[in-house]
């Protein structure tokens, strides 16, 4: 038997994610015939009143076409539940005794709990038995708040696993599009050859959201969006845009890449970090046509945290050189959407004369979010018999991933995880370095601001962030691509 244990399974992630991806996995016949999940969390429940929970909030959260009463019946069946509180060593030879015998084929564990019960948990789990060879552990963020909490983690987690053991989650990498990425560059000969200083101008990233705090107040207001969204989601689309082709798709040959690009990112110093950074907090506006209130009376305090940030990065390697990469993320922007965008250069000299003039250089658009789709911009001949010779316009080539692979059904980038930690693949995984190489970029950033004396600049809920977010790509002759 084996055995998924997932502690924290009573909160926001689990009802919201984990158990909609674990039922998902169930229904497509993805488990084991014998695996069972044991969830834990501190609430006194048991195993009947967990899975009543459970199947509630399955109810809530998947989509009522996927959700079918006999499979929900038969998911709920593989469903057990045992309270543990992290601080009582007690509990954790509780949870061993009752493990004993259904893991011999493997325990896989999740912990979506906070970073401050880590430490008690991995050391409780060890003294339990429950950290031996060929037992996983998966990390939820956030794993800290700057490099050295984030080394604090590490240096707890290994002293129990060691980090081939170790799957830190970037959900971004379950992401259906976020892998298509890495397909169009290296499972395409036709990008390659142009997919460096010579051929592309800027990259840009965008993380937008419509959303505010979500009654997320205790978490986002100690960490704002630099922590919450760049380190983590954006530089590992940063990284997989940027990496040189791993020899293999396999864990150590793509993170080795990955690792690469990050400690190849240009530290933005104190003379750089006022033109090349930008942050901002949101005031009432209206998103979406829908009236909202601003940062601070949903928090109900003061508050310095940027709800927005906006970014010059630079990857100093040969490829790169001289490439800038515009990164932008921000709550309650207008729309939700997350997208790269690859501009290349322009051709070096136009045979169409002044009715050239027009001539826009080539774009990649990779939308990651809400629909999945890839948009090669092209410049093409308008019909029509001008006498003046041709008058060329931009035309998009379009690529609908949901159109061309329709009947596929969109999953939960969860599941992939999931199901890539119970077979204890680790490529879609951070590895410690990665991680400790993104907290060191983004501390010395905090650390510019601060000596700086930056504070967020206001901007409408429902606006692009600051206007000081579009003089950062205008002093290039860039815009953003909305
Ligand atoms: C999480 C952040 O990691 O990612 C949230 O903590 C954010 O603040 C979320 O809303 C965005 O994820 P997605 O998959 O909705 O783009």
């Amino acid at each position: 038997m084996s055995t998924l244990l997932l502690f924290g399974a009573t909160g926001d992630l689990s009802h919201r994610m984990l158990l909609p991806s674990l039922y998902g996995l169930h229904a497509d016949r993805l488990l084991p015939a014998d695996f069972r999940i044991c969830a834990t969390a501190r609430s006194e429940l048991d195993t009947a009143a967990f899975r009543a929970t459970a199947g509630e909030a399955l109810r809530r959260f998947m989509p009522a076409d996927r959700l079918e009463e006999s499979t929900l019946a038969s998911f709920l069946e593989r469903l057990d539940y045992i309270s543990v509180d992290a601080s009582r060593p007690e509990d954790f030879a509780r949870l061993g005794q009752a493990l004993a015998g259904r893991i011999d084929k493997g325990l896989s564990i999740f912990l979506s709990t906070a970073p401050s019960l880590f430490g008690p948990t991995v050391e409780g789990l060890k003294a339990a038995g429950l950290a031996g060879e060929g037992v996983r552990l998966a990390l939820e963020k956030p794993l800290g708040t700057d490099l050295s909490s984030s080394r604090a983690i590490n240096d707890v987690v290994a002293a129990a696993f060691p980090e081939e053991r170790t799957f830190r989650i970037d959900h971004y990498l379950g992401k259906e599009t976020v892998q298509n990425l890495l397909a169009l560059r290296f499972g395409n000969a036709l990008f390659e050859p142009m997919w460096n200083a010579k051929g592309i101008e800027h990259v840009q990233i965008t993380v937008s959201e419509t959303v505010g705090l979500e009654g997320r107040a205790g978490y986002y207001d100690t960490s704002g969006a630099l922590r919450d969204m760049v380190q983590n989601h954006m530089l590992q689309l940063l990284a997989l845009v940027a990496m040189e082709p791993p020899s293999h798709f396999d864990a150590s040959a793509v993170r080795d890449e990955k690792v690469k690009v990050l400690r190849s990112l240009r530290p933005i110093d104190a003379d750089h970090i006022e033109k090349e950074s930008v942050i901002g907090q949101y005031s009432a506006g209206a998103v979406a046509g829908q009236v909202v209130p601003g940062y601070l009376e949903e928090l109900g305090k003061p508050s310095d945290i940027e709800t927005f940030v906006a970014l010059k990065a630079h990857v100093d390697n040969w490829r790169w050189h001289g490439v800038p990469f515009y990164l932008r993320t921000g709550k309650r922007l207008p729309s939700r959407q997350s997208e790269i965008f690859i501009q290349f250069r322009t051709v070096p000299h136009s045979i169409f004369g002044g009715r050239g003039a027009h001539l826009q250089p080539n774009k990649l658009v990779i939308r990651l979010q809400p629909e999945e789709n890839i948009r090669l911009l092209v410049m093409a001949k308008e019909p029509g018999l001008d006498r003046q010779g041709i008058r060329l316009r931009e035309v998009p080539l379009d690529l609908s991933l949901t159109n061309a692979f329709a009947g596929a059904r969109r999953r939960i980038a969860y599941e992939r995880l999931l199901l890539d930690l119970i077979e204890g693949d680790p490529t879609l995984f951070v590895r410690r370095d990665e991680v400790e190489a993104q907290w060191e970029w983004i501390d010395r950033i905090r650390a510019g601001w601060t000596a700086a004396g930056m504070t967020p600049r206001s901007y409408g809920a429902g606006s692009w962030g600051p206007s000081a977010a579009i003089a950062l790509t205008e002093r290039d002759g860039v815009s953003w691509h909305d």
